[in-house]
């Protein structure tokens, strides 16, 4: 029975018959495979698309610049009828057939049904006749001699008390507050090690700055994952690249069972740490958040977005309005198919009310196929609108469901599909409405938005973008702890990443001649056409010179939110990558173009984050903050401190302490 299952819904889908129309025996569903996985891309396409061989090891793909994808355990596919508190995960969906009913067995044949995929969009003829997109090679060039950056993704001791750090140069005596950051410290569980960097459980690092003194102290977030981990020293949970694996101490026939039971959903929250009617938490990609205490790094409460509103999931780079309302992104998954959901959370909950109370989903965005919705990191936002990008990252439903069955990791779900385009959404974050305008560009990825503004009836969007997401599966461990030239040679396969601004005119779809240029903006080159199909095509400006080329390109932007988000600015700060991890740090004029770099050998420098200065006039009054990092076993990491202005280092405070490469963190004034 355990077995028939899952076999039957397979072959009902194959079939395309009712459940209980199938006979008693069928041929293996074959033809359903063929119709649920993606196009073929013929070869030519894939030179067009600068897509290249994959690396060993590959499996599927995901990410770059140092993010976590985390969505497959984004859930729930069955019939959200239910309401707000409904939810199931898709990875439940085969899981838990040996439990379900007849009638809810054709509840979910219906439902995948109505959702199998719809071809993809014709390529458009003004598409083809845009001028080129101002293209960044894969690789602008060769670098040899990498070095190797093992023990930044090796497992580290925590320091849960706070330690002293020694100065050097001076930190500034305004510099109150706590720089706290997330990401991956332990790799393995007894014999059973993690395959991808972004499964490793989230180690907290915090950096206290009080008048002129820094200390530094870490701890592994207290998650359900972990605990469950240690207390079995083995891999409990599946992460996005590890399945776990059956209970070795389990008779054979009970961990052939086991393969359809319902798999957990991590609460390994390693990506980013945000913030909610002033609570901060710390997030992933999944249903789960943690709130934490940030003096004592100590777990508080785990929330469940899913038993608060009707999403499964929301990203980790929420934005946030001066009044402290905040925007974010989850995907659902109901009867109707799924959807991509804008979230806005108040500022403030009433007294008595639980986490995220009054958050609600403002708009719902359709995918162009059901079944194969896009992956997303995060999102832009203006004034008055957010702007969602539909990116050919496809998440392959049916294989994240099956996953567990097939034996694969989540990760196996999800590709880079270039024959589709990448498509800009924009909705008034008012009125919920999305506007109609249908906003295009060629195939390119992104992962981190950088700002976006209004000017003149255009929504400006700056966004880091590679034209290649089929290396993504770079950041598997056995990748990133290579060295020498099998080191050179996954760094050389590896797409770059570069900023680049959109315009997108948001009433010229209107009555607008086609062919034309329709950006009003004349500070950009960025343009937009309007093609006889009433979609407008855009070509972005990149917004660097060949000299960043030269810095491995840019990723994890960084800006002086509280002053410039959703407004017109001029500077924003990010890492270098001429490494797989960001080896520098580089301040960017977008209007000039011109860089300011800072770079030492040997040592890997985290997301830049912007503090200003009090008082300052300027929007570059203020320091960088970053946590540095080194392979070498006779130096120390630090935290280091530059002038914003002139991108110069004013002191740094170095750490005795073995700290891995990590994601994302924040900086809390006190
Ligand atoms: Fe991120």
């Amino acid at each position: 029975m355990s077995l028939y299952l899952p076999q039957r819904l397979v072959q009902c889908l194959a079939h395309r018959k009712r459940f209980r129309d199938l006979p008693s025996s069928l041929p293996p569903p074959r033809r359903v495979q063929r119709k649920i996985k993606a196009p073929a891309i013929s070869s030519s396409e894939m030179r067009r698309s600068g897509a290249r061989r994959r690396l060993p090891g590959d499996g599927a793909f995901i990410l770059m610049g140092g993010l976590r994808l985390s969505h497959p355990l984004y859930p729930h596919l069955l019939p959200a009828a239910a309401g707000p508190s409904c939810s199931h995960s898709p990875v439940a969906l085969a899981a838990a057939a040996p439990q379900t009913t007849r009638n809810m067995l054709r509840s979910i044949f219906r439902f995948l049904r109505s959702i199998l995929p719809a071809a993809p969009a014709r390529p458009s003829v003004l598409k083809n006749c845009l001028p080129e997109t101002p293209r960044n090679p894969v690789a602008p060039s060769l670098w040899r001699g990498l070095q190797c950056i093992a023990p930044l993704m090796a497992t580290v001791e925590e320091t849960p008390e706070p330690i002293p750090t020694r100065i050097k140069g001076h930190i500034p005596e305004w510099l109150s507050g706590r720089l706290v950051r997330t990401g991956p410290g332990k790799f393995e569980f007894g014999k059973e090690k993690y395959n991808h960097w972004f499964d490793g459980m989230a180690l907290l690092h915090q950096f206290k700055m009080e008048n002129g003194n820094v200390t530094y102290k870490s701890k592994f977030l207290q998650s359900d994952t972990y605990l469950a981990n240690s207390s079995h020293d083995r891999i409990m949970v599946s992460e996005f690249g590890t399945l776990a694996l059956p209970d070795p101490c389990k008779s054979l026939f009970e961990r052939f069972v086991s393969k359809f039971e319902t798999p957990k959903i991590t609460d390994n929250t390693s990506v980013n740490y945000v913030q909610y009617q002033g609570d901060y938490y710390i997030s992933t990609e999944t249903n789960f958040i943690n709130k934490v205490d940030l003096e004592t790094l100590e777990r508080t409460k785990k929330v469940d977005w899913s038993k608060v509103i009707a999403v499964n999931g929301a990203t980790a780079h929420p934005h946030y309005d001066p009044d402290g309302t905040a925007y974010n992104m989850g995907n659902s998954y109901g009867a109707h198919g799924s959807c991509y959901n804008i979230i806005q959370i108040p500022p403030q909950r009433e007294d008595g009310l639980g986490e995220l109370a009054g958050a609600r989903v403002i708009c719902s965005i359709s995918p162009a196929e059901k079944m194969k919705p896009s992956y997303y990191h995060s999102f832009g936002m203006t004034k008055n609108y957010i702007i969602f990008i539909e990116q050919p990252i496809k998440m392959d439903l049916w294989k994240i469901v099956t996953s567990k069955l097939r034996g694969k990791a989540f990760m196996d779900g999800i590709s880079w599909q270039p024959q589709y385009d990448t498509r800009f959404h924009v909705v008034n974050k008012h009125t919920g409405q999305i506007l109609p305008g249908k906003f295009f560009s060629k195939p390119f990825v992104t992962f981190h938005q950088i700002n976006a503004f209004e000017d003149q009836g255009c929504v400006v969007i700056d966004l880091c973008c590679q034209d290649d997401g089929e290396t993504l599966g770079i950041y598997q461990l056995q990748n990133l702890r290579k060295s020498g030239q099998g080191l050179d040679e996954v760094y050389n396969s590896a797409a770059r990443t570069f900023p680049r601004r959109f315009v997108l005119p948001l009433d010229a779809f209107l009555d607008a001649p086609t062919g034309e240029n329709l950006s009003p903006l004349t500070y950009s080159t960025a343009k937009a056409m309007r093609g006889e199909d009433g979609k407008i095509w855009c070509c972005p400006e990149n917004l660097h010179h060949e000299d960043l080329e030269e810095e491995g390109g840019l990723e994890f932007p960084q800006i002086n939110y509280s002053r410039c988000n959703s407004q017109r600015y001029r500077f924003f700060y990010g890492c270098g990558f001429r490494h797989l991890v960001g080896d520098s740090l580089i301040k960017v004029d977008v209007e000039t173009k011109k860089l300011k770099v800072w770079r030492e050998d040997g040592f890997y420098p985290s997301e830049p984050v912007f503090v200003p200065a009090p008082g300052a006039s300027e929007e570059d009054g203020g320091v960088i903050l970053s946590m540095v990092v080194t392979p070498n076993q006779n130096e120390s990491a630090f935290l280091l401190v530059l002038d914003a202005e002139t991108f110069e280092e004013l002191g740094r405070a170095e750490v005795p302490v073995q700290m891995p490469y990590g994601f994302h963190g924040i900086f809390v004034p006190t």
